[in-house]
């Protein structure tokens, strides 16, 4: 008599455990994306070492590596390690080693696990002794470094040779490639109309590329402004008064404008407007390449 009762307790536990498990594993999630993880950046020893050490103190060699890359691959596996799975699983390259110089990428990461490698300070390090001397403080000091180093290039990849910012450049010569082909399409629906492109963009470059050629000097910096390296804060108008260190500054014009072509750090000088309207009047940066004066004029190209 007591066993069915017995058994439908059992029956009745199990279910709420299965239950259970739908309530924890399935509900926190539901409804949710995945994350879009740019970038691993990983700690470790042997099991997510991905070349650190065999690059730098150790090389691995065969077999290892040869189930899946087929020759050593500085993993301490005949294939990949859980940190390889969890790269691919995000749509990541395979992370670099940090230690490694050739044919490395840090674009979406940097792994500083190497082999051996301990939490605390190692009693004895390879190559006598048994631990990698990068241990865990190594690693994360090298990070720190990766961090600093990267950001230092990252600006200065980001400014050409005459400090000009590369990026929004490329944006707007894009924008002007695109804006050329609109023309020609133009032209092509409005065969009435004269229509003109002038490039301003060559001729504003040309006041940072060669500024003393044109009689300008400091090209970059703000005429009137003030704050930093280029004379200019964002929060710090042109024409307005400040108080600095207890004293009342006014934010007013330098002493040449006539040479300068950076007005109040996001705008241009009457000398620079000058130089670009002599520039650009003639049609030497036109299409069609006639003066502005006639540009109602249209001229097969
Ligand atoms: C590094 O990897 C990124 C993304 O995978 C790629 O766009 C870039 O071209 C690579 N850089 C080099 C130097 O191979
Ligand atoms: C303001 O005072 C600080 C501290 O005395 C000093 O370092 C700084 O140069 C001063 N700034 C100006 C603009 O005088
Ligand atoms: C920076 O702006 C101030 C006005 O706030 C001006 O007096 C000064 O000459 C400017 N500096 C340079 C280098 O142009």
């Amino acid at each position: 008599m007591e066993s069915p009762t017995i058994l439908k307790f059992t029956i009745s536990l199990s279910f709420f455990c299965m239950l259970l498990l739908f309530a924890s594993t399935l509900n926190p999630v539901f409804g949710l994306k995945n994350c879009n993880f740019p970038a691993i950046f990983n700690f470790g020893d042997s099991n997510s070492d991905t070349g650190g050490l065999s690059a730098s103190l150790a090389t691995i060699k065969p077999p290892y590596g040869e189930t899946y890359f087929h020759k050593p691959a500085g993993r301490a596996s005949d294939g990949r390690l859980m940190i390889d799975f969890l790269a691919k699983s995000l749509g990541l390259p395979y992370l670099s080693a940090y230690l490694d110089s050739l044919g490395t990428n840090f674009t979406h990461g940097a792994n500083f696990a190497t082999y051996a490698s301990t939490i605390g300070l190692p009693i004895s390090i390879i190559p006598a002794g048994t631990f990698s001397p990068i241990y865990l403080n190594v690693e994360y000091s090298e990070f720190v470094q990766f961090k600093f180093r990267s950001q230092v290039l990252r600006q200065k990849a980001q400014r050409d040779s005459y400090g000009c910012a590369k990026p929004y450049n490329e944006v707007a010569q894009y924008f002007n490639h695109k804006l050329k082909e609109a023309i020609v399409q133009l032209r092509k629906d409005l065969p009435l109309a004269a229509i003109t492109y002038v490039d301003i963009y060559s001729v504003k470059y040309s006041l940072y590329s060669k500024p003393k050629e044109y009689g300008f000097e400091l090209p970059l910096i703000a005429c009137c402004g003030y704050g930093g390296i280029y004379n200019y804060s964002s929060s710090i108008n042109c024409g307005t008064t400040i108080t600095v260190n207890g004293s009342q500054i006014f934010v007013g014009s330098c002493e040449r404008p006539s040479v300068r072509v950076n007005w109040d750090g996001i705008h241009y000088t009457e000398a620079a407007n000058k130089f670009v309207f002599d520039k650009i009047s003639n049609g030497a940066f036109s299409d069609p390449p006639i003066p502005l004066k006639m540009a109602c004029h249209k001229i097969k190209t």
